[in-house]
């Protein structure tokens, strides 16, 4: 049976409505689901850089939940002052919102980080375990090749032992830069030190292999062929631990957390 070209053409444009009405309808009913996803995803991470989950475990989103709930409290802090902002719903702060709203935030100076805009405020992660506050999670970012790397670095109560550090967001080369990912070079985070003893922020992940943390607590290896990114990493936590970022946050809770 032939059919006329107008059929033809009539019957397409129809496919396409439908198909469109398909695609933006599940993207509209799905949306809430998605944020729900990335929030949990959020959680994960956070969960993993501090140790309370095993690498690679698999959650529900109720275990999620009930561990999150359980060890951690979110606080909204105000990065010049370090003070934690009184009155501010850390459920609902939107720090990627925040550094993006001028009201919200200010202009970087010139960093290695390549960090645009900093937040007044910005999300921090209290673990407690026994009623005490044993460790602090912060989120970093910075520029490493090809990318922007979002993570999290997990600071000890004494306010200078690395507990961690892991990445959720970045588009380094899988196998090259990627390897922030590695379970292995992850390893290598935990006992290095943040700072030197004027409370600086050196920690670096050098070229080449680093020694033990207690013999060479400021260095980590470097990532093998991607020596950009390794830079990058070293960038963005300097930059997020020293006097821009959290440093003054963490002065006062050194002061109220350490010893
Ligand atoms: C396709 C391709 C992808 C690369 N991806 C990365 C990367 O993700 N991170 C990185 O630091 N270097 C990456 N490099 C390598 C850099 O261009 C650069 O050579 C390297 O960082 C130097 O590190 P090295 O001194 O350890 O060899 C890539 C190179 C190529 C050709």
């Amino acid at each position: 049976m032939q059919h006329s070209t107008g059929f033809i053409v009539m019957f397409a444009a129809a496919i396409c409505v439908v198909c469109s009405i398909f695609v933006s309808g599940s993207a509209v009913l799905l949306k809430d689901r998605q944020l729900e996803n990335k929030i949990l995803d959020r959680q994960t991470k956070v969960l993993d850089v501090a140790g309370l989950v095993e690498e690679g475990q698999s959650l529900s989103r109720a275990q999620v939940l009930e561990l999150f709930e359980k060890n951690i409290e979110a606080v909204v802090v105000d990065l010049e002052s370090g003070d934690v902002a009184e009155g501010v719903d850390a459920q609902s702060f939107d720090q990627a919102r925040a550094a993006k709203d001028p009201a919200q935030s200010k202009e970087a100076p010139e960093n290695d980080a390549k960090v645009r805009r900093i937040p007044n405020q910005a999300l921090v992660y209290q673990v407690k375990q026994e009623g005490k506050v044993s460790m602090v999670i912060l989120p970093v970012e910075g520029k490493g090749l090809w990318s922007t790397l979002y993570g999290f670095v997990a600071i000890d109560a004494d306010g200078n032992t690395i507990r961690g550090l892991t990445f959720y967001q970045h588009a380094e080369t899988p196998g090259l830069g990627g390897e922030v990912d590695n379970p292995s070079w992850k390893a290598l985070w935990p006992g290095r030190k943040a700072f030197d003893s004027s409370w600086q922020p050196v920690i670096e992940v050098k070229k080449g292999a680093a020694g033990p943390a207690a013999e060479d607590p400021h260095h980590v290896d470097g990532l093998s062929g991607a020596t950009l990114t390794s830079r990058g990493v070293t960038h963005l936590l300097r930059f997020w631990l020293g006097e821009h970022g959290f440093g003054p946050y963490m002065a006062k809770f050194r002061g109220q957390h350490a010893g």
